[in-house]
């Protein structure tokens, strides 16, 4: 069994400079055949991720759900839904995997529930101002009659962030707030039975054995109580700005300091990573203070362009900020809600360049990362998904303006010539995916040495031997003005070539006795690094 350690192999916590794969559980593996992504789909692939060198997963939703938006508007936090599985499958899914040395992180969603959560269905039949309303924001309705929503607030994904419900009386009633869709309303975090239930669902899951928990949507569980109008003043959507009146109020940290003494009475390194969309490092460090959160995504390298300028001043900024409170930073290239990155990256063979390239820059970085399920195959956003097999509501309430996030959402290629590729053991899956994908399945590529998940393997296997990587500090090697170049100690450089030419490798690796450890390209460079390109030299 390999050892539950950090990859230093220090006594420092693991979630420090763990790598930790995102499995999205509907589209990762099918053992029952319904075409649906399921627990024990996992649990027979777990070698899968043993012999990739990560060190823990993180599993999004599996909760009871109406599936209104893929499981983020959860029924019962302390259950399975049916098409993923029982509790037993959890808890064997823990065990398997810890035996296998990985660790497992679940996804907790405390900022709204599912319309169909026992709680919700209470409010809706108890009257204004009653117990059952004050777990959730419902307030009295504008203008003549009520009629007009009680502020301007915008959903998350189109539309109104209000509803009004009709009172049981059958009368035209109260409105609820909903920064996602309707069927995700919003509780109040003012409630002290909603901050108690929250430490009982923690603790349900530490007891369980869960390492972690990712934490979605934390910059939004508190509100401006006045709730004051938008009026054009801040955008809905994208990292909150300061002032905001519903994104990343001071007020969340009082619930996080109380969910750390949580994990903090349980033995083991258990950690919080928390989903914050804010604009600046500042606002992201002030989660991480040594009594808050242990990590939280950042989102920085993942919102950067292609661009040595951009990138350097995202990994600036982020070790800067998060080393101001002791925290690591995660480092984010792709996730289940944005756009694949060799896609993003300009798609193709260019694209693919520049992720196998990504790939070395975000490994060698100091801190933790985030590897979201296919970017360890080069899967690219399928962007042609015909409109009637679309799910993200995302697509549905803003007329198809928005395409929304099933593209990067398609159940990975495993195996075959042919679709489902080894997905499930029938022809189903619950997005289709693109026949080209036959080049793309893991069989196919565990074979090429040449491929995107060689390259993964290879990385992280060099993640775990070399000492200078994981946790620690970088140096900048100034180079020229597209070559992102830096030291770590002991005796490691990367370089990356972020610009399309052939880049001047500096004096101190083509004079030293610099070894190639791995390159992105197919060749080892010499003297120059060809464009779209990133090396890893240990230094003699
Ligand atoms: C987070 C999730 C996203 C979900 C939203 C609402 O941003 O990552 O998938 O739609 O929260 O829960």
């Amino acid at each position: 069994m390999r050892q539950v350690t950090s990859s230093a192999g220090s006594s420092a916590p693991w979630w420090r400079d763990a790598v930790i794969y995102q499995v999205y559980v509907r589209s990762f593996a099918d053992a029952n055949g319904d075409g649906v992504g399921d627990l024990p789909g996992i649990r027979s692939r777990l070698p899968y991720l043993r012999d990739l060198g990560i060190d823990a997963v993180w599993l999004n939703p599996f909760y009871p759900s109406p599936q209104a938006d893929a499981g983020y508007d959860v029924m019962d936090h302390r259950d399975v839904d049916p098409t993923f599985g029982t509790l037993t499958d959890v808890d064997e899914l823990i065990r398997d995997a810890h035996a296998l040395g990985l660790r497992v992180i679940v996804d907790l969603v405390p900022n709204h529930t599912s319309s169909e959560h026992p709680w919700f269905r209470a409010a809706l039949a108890a009257a204004p101002g009653s117990r059952e309303r004050t777990r959730y924001l419902f307030r009295d309705g504008r203008g003549p009659g009520g009629d007009e929503p009680p502020n301007d607030w915008r959903s998350n994904f189109g539309g109104l962030a209000w509803t009004r419900v009709t009172e049981p009386d059958g009368t035209p009633g109260q409105w609820y707030l909903h920064l996602f869709t309707p069927e995700q309303p919003d509780l109040d975090w003012t409630n002290h039975e909603v901050r108690a239930e929250f430490e009982t669902i923690l603790r349900f899951w530490l007891d369980r054995g869960v390492d972690g928990f990712r934490i979605d949507v934390a910059h939004g569980l508190a509100k401006d109580p006045e709730m004051p109008d938008l009026a054009g003043g801040y955008a809905t959507s994208g990292p909150a700005v300061e002032g905001h009146p519903h994104w990343d109020l001071d007020e969340v940290h009082d619930v996080y300091r109380a969910w750390r003494r949580v994990t903090d009475s349980y033995p083991g390194d258990r950690m919080f990573v928390a989903e914050v969309w804010v604009q600046s490092p500042q606002r992201l460090a002030l989660y991480l203070r040594p009594d808050e959160l242990h990590t939280a995504f950042n989102f920085n390298l993942l919102l950067a362009p292609w661009d040595a300028k951009a990138l350097r001043s995202a990994i600036d900024e982020s070790i800067h900020e998060l080393a101001a409170v002791g925290a690591p930073a995660t480092w984010v290239l792709s996730n289940h809600d944005v756009i694949r990155h060799v896609t993003r990256y300009g798609g193709g063979d260019l694209g693919t360049r520049r992720a196998r390239a990504a790939a070395l820059l975000m490994l060698a970085l100091p801190g933790g990362a985030y590897v979201y399920q296919g970017e360890e195959l080069g899967l690219s956003e399928v962007t042609d998904l015909p409109d009637e097999v679309r799910q993200d509501p995302a697509f549905f309430r803003t007329g198809g303006a928005e395409l929304g996030r099933d593209g990067c959402r398609v159940p990975l290629p495993w195996s075959g010539q042919e679709p489902p590729f080894g997905f499930g053991p029938s022809g189903a899956s619950w997005l289709p995916q693109p026949p080209t994908w036959a080049e793309l399945t893991v069989d196919r590529q565990a074979s090429d040495p040449g491929s995107m998940l060689a390259l993964y393997r290879n990385a992280l296997r060099l993640r775990r031997e070399l000492p200078a990587l994981g946790d620690g500090q970088l140096t900048w090697i100034e180079v020229g003005e597209d070559m992102l170049a830096f030291r770590r100690e002991p005796g490691f450089v990367c370089m990356t070539n972020v610009g399309d030419e052939p880049a001047d490798l500096p004096r101190e690796v083509l004079s030293g006795s610099a070894v190639v450890l791995l390159t992105s390209g197919p060749t080892n460079p010499e003297g120059r690094l060809p464009g779209a390109n990133a090396v890893w030299y240990a230094m003699g």
